[in-house]
């Protein structure tokens, strides 16, 4: 008979397919909210075995970083233990993490696509599978019980293991360390929808695309799939130190929006001098993008997510019949237009949030394919989960996406160790 533990240390593996009683989990708590640093903690909390027919238990290697736990973090703009007690969880503490490569330890007695021991990376979408409207076959990114697993939902994967909806589960490419594999998801299927999910505005071959951000998360998987599609990317960075990583992506340039400063929201129209420096500032930006492409062409697709400080910009510049198309809005949330650009040459501003299964399945695929670098910039001890966010909460994060070792004992593992 295999004899369990009541608690495994950190990089030791429980026998395949048993559950310890407790694990180790970097924990925030109402009380901490505040900056990252203080906000997690390593606490000791039981392991969420209770599986419902469609969950499965994954044993974490590692864990990718995403902004969204710095939101945790800080208890705004959502307080993500309410949302959990809403759903009905009463733990009291959030376990964030939205981004796991591991190892499926047990799954419920309805699950069909992952077995026991399968090496798979998780997706972050979850939702009420019984939802009628999701039945129905609509999109679940649309239903009312869509959730992002590791910041709307509990038991993510900054601990040893985490609880998700086995739909959630997809192959590990078998060529990426744990580290690596456990990078690129939410922001790369976040990057796909965005980019191929809103028709007819979808990226096709010869499209010009304009990325903000093009060195950090989502930047960097945007510029990649947009070369994937034949289309011309073109980043926009804060410093030019940052000009060679999206270049190598498949960036034909970029832009320093520190070259520019009218930014945020737009003057009032009846405002004319305030108005008129700021269209100054806007059409500057476009010719330093007509620069960068070698021609007078506007991007087919902007692929926004600074939102307040950008915006404005994304619009002015966006082609005829184009589209802006954004998921956050980290620099701010109301995001002004001039709805004469909008109006007048019939431009598209789309909101857009995670992805659905199928859209994170291509996304997947093409990691596989050895198509998408995941862009792994640094990785961290599981003590470090806490530095990490401080780290992108001061905007110092490394170029592309971070990643934590969790149960991995060491970095370049690609398998069992
Ligand atoms: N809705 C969703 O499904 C979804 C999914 C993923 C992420 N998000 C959200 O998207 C945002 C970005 O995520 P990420 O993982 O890409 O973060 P990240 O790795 O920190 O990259 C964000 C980039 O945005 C740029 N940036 C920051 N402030 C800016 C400003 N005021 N104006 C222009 N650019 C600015 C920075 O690049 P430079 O300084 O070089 O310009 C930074 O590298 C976060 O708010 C995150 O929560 C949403």
């Amino acid at each position: 008979m295999v004899s369990v533990k009541d608690v495994y240390e950190l990089g030791e593996m429980p026998p395949p397919g048993t559950i310890p009683k407790q694990m180790y989990a970097q924990v925030i708590r109402r009380e901490r909210f505040g900056e990252p640093k203080q906000a997690f903690q390593v606490e000791r909390v039981d392991t969420p075995a209770d599986l419902k027919p469609n969950e499965a238990l994954v044993f974490v290697m590692a864990a990718g970083i995403n902004y969204n736990n710095v939101w945790a973090a800080l208890g705004s703009p959502v307080d993500v233990i309410k949302v959990h007690e809403r759903d009905g969880d009463a733990s009291g503490y959030h376990i964030g993490g939205s981004d796991a490569s591991g190892i499926v330890y047990a799954v419920g007695s309805g699950v069909t696509n992952v077995k026991v021991g399968d090496e798979v990376v998780v997706h972050c979408g979850m939702w009420d599978e019984d939802d009628p409207f999701v039945k129905a076959g609509n999109d679940p990114m649309f239903s009312n019980s869509f959730r992002i697993w590791g910041y709307e939902s509990n038991w993510g994967s900054f601990a040893q293991f985490t609880k998700v909806q086995a739909h959630q589960c997809l192959p590990k490419a078998p060529h990426l360390t744990w580290e690596e594999a456990a990078a690129p998801t939410l922001v790369g299927a976040t990057a796909y929808r965005m980019l191929h999910g809103w028709p007819p505005n979808t990226v096709k071959e010869g499209d010009v695309v304009l990325v903000w951000g093009g060195s950090g998360g989502l930047g960097s998987m945007a510029i990649q799939i947009a070369r994937e599609a034949g289309a011309t990317p073109v980043a926009v960075v804060s410093s030019e130190d940052k000009f060679a990583f999206c270049e190598k992506l498949g960036a034909k340039g970029c832009i320093n929006r520190k070259k520019f400063d009218h930014w945020g929201m737009l003057p009032h129209w009846t405002d004319e001098a305030a108005y008129g420096k700021w269209a100054e500032g806007a059409r500057a930006f476009g010719k330093a993008l007509w620069d960068v492409l070698g021609e007078r062409r506007n991007p087919n697709i902007v692929f926004d997510h600074p939102g307040e400080d950008t915006v404005p910009t994304s619009i002015f510049v966006c082609e005829t019949g184009g589209m802006v198309v954004i998921c956050a809005g980290t620099s701010g949330f109301n995001a002004v237009v001039d709805l004469r650009y909008l109006w007048m040459r019939q431009k598209r501003f789309q909101g857009s949030h995670f992805a659905n299964d199928e859209q994170a399945v291509a996304f997947n695929q093409l990691v596989i394919d050895g198509k998408i670098d995941p862009c792994l910039g640094a990785t961290h001890s599981f003590e470090e989960i806490g530095q990490c966010h401080q780290l992108m909460y001061e905007g110092r994060q490394p170029l592309g996406v971070m990643a934590a070792l969790v149960s991995a004992p060491r970095e370049g593992l690609k398998g069992v160790p």
